[in-house]
């Protein structure tokens, strides 16, 4: 039950999985040379797998370059943690499934800053949701979901700061799930997902 994490910031989702199944996490990869994320995976002896959009003519190209490092690790599972880049089919047809952890009640406030965008929207509750990563985005089956009460007075750091430890939990009791055979991909998506 090897799986492999894609993470763009600071890590603190990969560094829960990490702290759950330090065997398990066979590679992390991801876009941004300086992200933490790469520190906390160095620091618990993990490979890394980093590319750089820059150097690639199309997101195609990237997808397929990273899908085939990864690849290269024998995961049966890739998990977004703060993966800020949309997976293209190219990529997400070369696993049986890949996860995705984002701050909202999905289908609401998908896409980018779902935490400002709740703000704005002036909710009085929002929450976390684990979802399987399909081609559009933020629109795949969603798996796991919690609300989070948003607070009068609350900033992006505030809310983010609540939403944080939910999202970890979730996204570890989610990968446990999955290997557990509780989350077919298959009862989710038929084969056109990933063309
Ligand atoms: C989390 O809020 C996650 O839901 C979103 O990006 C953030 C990543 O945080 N997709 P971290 O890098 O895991 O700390």
């Amino acid at each position: 039950s090897r799986f492999a994490v894609l993470a763009s910031g600071s890590g603190s989702n990969l560094q829960a999985l990490l702290d759950a199944y330090p065997e398990n996490v066979a590679v992390v990869g991801g876009d941004k040379r300086d992200a933490f994320a790469f520190e906390r995976a160095r620091r618990a002896g993990v490979p890394v797998v980093h590319l750089d959009p820059k150097d690639f003519p199309s997101r195609e190209s990237f997808d397929r370059e990273l899908a085939e490092r990864i690849a290269s690790y024998d995961v049966s599972l890739v998990v977004g943690a703060g993966y800020m880049r949309i997976l293209s089919p190219v990529f997400l047809g070369r696993f049986p499934a890949v996860l995705n952890v984002h701050p909202s009640l999905l289908p609401a406030f998908r896409g980018l800053d779902a935490v400002g965008q709740a703000l704005r929207a002036g909710v009085e509750e929002t929450g976390v949701s684990v979802h399987f990563m399909v081609e559009e985005v933020d629109a795949g089956p969603v798996v796991a979901q919690e609300a989070v009460p948003v607070l009068k007075g609350d900033t992006k750091e505030t809310l983010l700061k609540r939403l944080h430890p939910v999202e970890h939990r979730l996204l570890v009791g989610a990968v446990a799930d999955y290997f557990r055979g509780g989350l077919d991909p298959e009862k989710f998506h038929s084969g056109k997902d990933f063309a």
